[in-house]
């Protein structure tokens, strides 16, 4: 790292800024690109000069905008200016997002682009397709192991078909985010290959040490992600005569993001994906990019730094494309990622609530909501300008994450809680309605993650199993509650594929050699078309959680309180069973409240406040709630209550 004087900086963005001029067509976009890099030139300089020596790399990086912006096409000029003028988009109410897998939800891409009605008709209007760059072959967790970020997985289409599909997308007012795995690349990809060839710039791309002494110093501090699977931090391979860095699986081998030339890279990349049309590029295991001795190698200040030099030069050369961030680490690591400090609105725009999810299904198993209000009320605030992205399921496991220290704070043991979620959502526990799977469990450790769909850890499954129709109707109410939650907090709600259908686990990856090891397929399947055509008509739980799902994203879209801008306060009612939402919003507030239990709940309607005394609303259902001192809820009911209109 450089140190520059302020004046020194001043001349290097000056003369960055020429070399900007000099390169651009003199054509209509030309001083809206300058605007840009004078409005975002400093964001830029200040991440690059925190990591690299930005005086040698700026130059460099400005050579990477001067290509994105030649190649991008004019009509994602035309978003570029939509989206600079309605830079909010993505914390709207109106804005719902579904989450799949290309192939196992159309098939092809081609496929997809014929399924955008089905979208339509849910509601939603931003799509996240997981992986779809071509993979290693054979196993590749689930695409995360990328051998070329510049092609399309054969089988489901090409770099055109994706534009045409991202076309379609927008036309119908969805946006497309797409994953950019950039913490590591496959072991095949053309960078590990030319290092395993003996050249000496890709090989300065990875960590490579020639024997233990490194990898077993930086061992002594590094958990591990996959301990059943792939035990260890670091492989040896037979072609570098050295022990990679391989913090996920042994194929998947982790970049040297200390070396400017991978940046370069990947900001090349995201400029690329930004002009085939992606509106959001996912940053997949990012908390892991940056490595540092006697550290769990995640969170470092670095991270940060470079995240926030990416987002400046895709705000100068695509401005329509925006950051979300995949940390699924703790609550004082992860508000980091939306930006604090130095970093305030100058990195993602979005960050997975992991911590929300974890305790949506805590609540749910202890019926008890004291933890999720503690745990939330301990956050440190994000940037107005950003928003959570709001989730029940996705296509990975969930990690027990629950911080002692708030376990602490209602009188739990936290290792106690963590070990009674694992054994519930696993079906282990006497009484549980869950029907999910241990995943990685570490006896080191004593962790154990869980498997599973939304349907079968919230009891349809063991429900439909038992033939219990009362427990059916219970657990449907329960999965309704908990999506109510993920809709009702005020981020950017993401709907997993099949959640809407019900889809309960899948057994069949077990067939297939290069999936069976990995029971995070048991969540991911294949798209029902028999029964999602179907929709509200589709018999037995699937149409009625569909109903319920539409219904949840018609409520929230006509409730512009529940943009991302502000917070959402989460506190229990005088009954712990009962959680309350809270959101003061210009727009008008909202209260919203959760019964966690299988039983009728009363509470003190002083915890409606602001929302005083006359006639309520609740607005999934759009009936009249009568005020009372003790309000009664339902088992599992969801109210989202507002003032009437
Ligand atoms: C992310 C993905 C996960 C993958 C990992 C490694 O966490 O969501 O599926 O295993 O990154 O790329």
């Amino acid at each position: 790292m450089a140190e520059t004087t302020s004046a020194a900086r001043s001349v290097a963005l000056a003369e960055a800024r020429g070399r900007l001029a000099a390169g651009l067509v003199r054509d209509g976009d030309r001083e809206a690109v300058l605007a840009r890099y004078d409005r975002w030139g400093a964001d830029l300089w200040d991440g690059l000069a925190a990591v690299y020596d930005a005086a040698q790399v700026l130059p460099r990086v400005v050579d990477v905008i001067l290509s994105v912006h030649a190649a991008r096409p004019p009509r994602l000029r035309l978003r570029d200016t939509e989206r600079t003028l309605r830079p909010d988009w993505f914390q709207d109410a109106t804005t719902i997002g579904y989450v799949a897998y290309a192939d196992l939800f159309g098939g092809t891409l081609d496929g997809i682009r014929s399924r955008i009605d089905y979208l339509t008709g849910l509601g939603i209007t931003y799509l996240h397709l997981m992986p779809l760059l071509t993979p290693r072959p054979g196993a590749n967790d689930g695409g995360y192991a990328v051998m070329d970020y510049r092609s399309v997985r054969s089988d489901l289409g090409t770099m055109d078909d994706l534009a045409a599909l991202a076309d379609g997308l927008h036309d119908a007012g969805i946006s497309l985010t797409l994953d950019l795995v950039l913490n590591h690349v496959a072991r095949e990809h053309q960078w590990a290959a030319r290092a395993r060839a003996g050249e000496p710039r890709y090989h300065d791309y990875f960590y490579v040490f020639p024997d233990r002494e490194v990898p077993d110093a930086y061992e002594a501090t590094l958990p591990e992600v996959f301990p059943a699977f792939a035990p260890g931090n670091f492989t040896f391979d037979a072609d570098l005569d050295g022990w990679v860095w391989t913090t996920f699986n042994e194929w998947q081998w982790d970049l040297n993001w200390a070396n400017p030339d991978v940046f370069l890279e990947f900001a090349d990349t995201i400029g690329f994906l930004g002009n085939q049309g992606a509106d959001c590029i996912r940053l997949d295991a990012i908390a892991f990019v940056w490595k540092r001795m006697g550290t769990n190698c995640q969170n470092q200040p670095e991270v940060h730094a470079i995240t926030q030099a990416l987002r400046a030069c895709a705000r100068i050369m695509a401005p329509a494309v925006i950051f979300k961030a995949e940390a699924i680490v703790g609550r004082q690591d992860v508000v980091g990622y939306l930006g604090q400090g130095e970093h305030a609105g100058k990195v993602s725009d979005l960050a997975y609530h992991n911590s929300l999810m974890v305790q949506i299904w805590s609540a749910l198993a202890a019926r008890d909501g004291r933890l999720l209000a503690t745990a939330l009320s301990a956050f440190a605030p994000v940037p107005v300008t950003t928003a959570w992205a709001t989730y029940l399921r996705c296509h990975d496991d969930i990690g027990w994450a629950i911080d002692d220290s708030d376990a602490a704070m209602v009188g739990w043991d936290g290792y106690g809680h963590r070990s009674f979620l694992a054994d519930f959502y696993a079906g282990d526990f006497p009484g549980s309605f869950a029907r999910g799977m241990h995943f990685q469990a570490n006896p080191e450790t004593g962790d154990r993650r869980t498997s599973g769909s939304a349907a079968s850890l919230a009891g349809l499954q063991a429900a439909t199993e038992r033939h219990d129709a009362a427990a059916l109707a219970l657990a449907e109410d329960r999965l309704a509650c908990a999506y109510a939650m993920v809709f009702g907090f005020g981020g950017l709600p993401l709907l997993y594929m099949g959640d809407e259908l019900a889809m309960v686990n899948d057994p069949d990856y077990l067939a297939d050699p290069a999936k069976s090891a990995d029971n995070r397929w048991v969540h991911r399947p294949v798209m029902d078309w028999t029964v999602a055509d179907a929709g509200e008509t589709a018999a037995g739980s699937a149409g009625r959680i569909f109903a319920r799902v539409r219904r949840l994203i018609s409520a929230r879209r006509g409730l512009p309180a529940l943009h991302a801008s502000v917070t959402t306060e989460a506190l229990v009612a005088s009954n712990p069973a009962v959680l309350v939402f809270r959101r003061r919003h210009a727009a008008g507030s909202i209260v919203q409240a959760y019964n966690l239990s299988e039983h009728p709940q009363t509470f003190d309607a002083a915890a409606l406040w602001p929302l005083v005394s006359g006639a309520l609303v609740e607005r999934i259902t759009g009936t009249p709630v009568a005020w009372t001192p003790e309000v009664v809820l339902p088992p599992y009911a969801a109210w989202w209550l507002t003032s009437p209109d």
